[in-house]
């Protein structure tokens, strides 16, 4: 058997996910590249392939289940599993000049059909691939902004100014901790990761945290060994309050 683990990150032709791919690359990972348009993620490829990395580009919108579909065709169809996903991708589109309760619907369900609905989505189509990996490890890309504790907590001063966004990832941790329940007594090992406020174009140029340390916990997640934990919320290695 190919020992090699095979990842899929989502996302990941820019940001956060692109360097997790690259981190996750020089570790011997073989690893796909998700991208919804498959020239921006074959360019982002190539750089890596260049260092020597088994790095290769599938196409995969995660609001289009076509392409989740294929890409798993492609990656189970070839190694007949999947080691690692990593759930990276995502969209902020609040209007920041609005309140939470005047960001519109449409705003809401755009958010949510990338940040949670198509999450879901790539998990249902991937996990029989899962299944067929002896230490399958899946990690959900939360956020601080996830925390309901951080949100209500009148000291803490979470911005209120994502609201949809903050939404969408407080459901991708608790879908994270109803899948670890689902997974418990198998090898799978799903966790949520906030990754820092970090220094790409959805973070933003004011942010302290480089995209090198912003994919740290992401890769330390997806590289968990057999004691590690699941069904939590961390960032680096921290626990981050629900
Ligand atoms: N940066 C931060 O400070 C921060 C903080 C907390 C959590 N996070 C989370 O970390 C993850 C990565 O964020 P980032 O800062 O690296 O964001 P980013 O630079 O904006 O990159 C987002 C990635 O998601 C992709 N994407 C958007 N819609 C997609 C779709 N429908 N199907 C497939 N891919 C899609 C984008 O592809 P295109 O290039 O095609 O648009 C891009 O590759 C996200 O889950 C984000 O919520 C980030």
């Amino acid at each position: 058997m190919n020992t090699v683990p095979i990842a899929l990150i989502t996302g990941a032709n820019r940001g956060i996910g692109l360097e997790t791919a690259r981190q996750l690359g020089r570790q011997g990972m073989h690893v796909f590249l998700g991208s919804r348009d498959l020239a921006r993620g074959r360019a982002a490829a190539e750089k890596l392939q260049a260092s020597g990395m088994a790095v290769e580009a599938v196409e995969l919108d995660v609001t289009r289940s076509s392409t989740i579909r294929a890409a798993a065709d492609l990656i189970g169809g070839r190694f007949g599993r999947l080691d690692v996903l990593v759930n990276n991708a995502a969209v902020a589109l609040d209007d920041k000049t609005k309140k939470p309760s005047q960001q519109s619907l449409d705003t809401w369900r755009a958010v949510f059909a990338v940040n949670f609905f198509g999450l879901v989505e790539v998990t249902q189509v991937f996990m029989p691939w899962l299944h067929k990996s002896q230490a399958g490890r899946i990690v959900n890309l939360a956020s601080g902004l996830a925390s309901i504790t951080l949100h209500a907590d009148p000291k803490d001063g979470l911005p209120k100014t994502m609201a949809v966004y903050s939404v969408s990832k407080t459901a991708v941790t608790a879908w994270t901790v109803q899948l670890a329940a689902e997974l418990k007594d198998t090898p799978i090992k799903v966790n949520a990761c906030d990754p820092g406020w970090v220094k790409t174009d959805l973070g933003g140029p004011e942010a302290p945290t480089t995209v090198e340390d912003g994919a740290k916990t992401s890769v330390r997640l997806a590289t968990l060994d057999a004691n590690g934990p699941s069904g939590g919320f961390f960032k680096n290695n921290q626990t981050v309050p629900w």
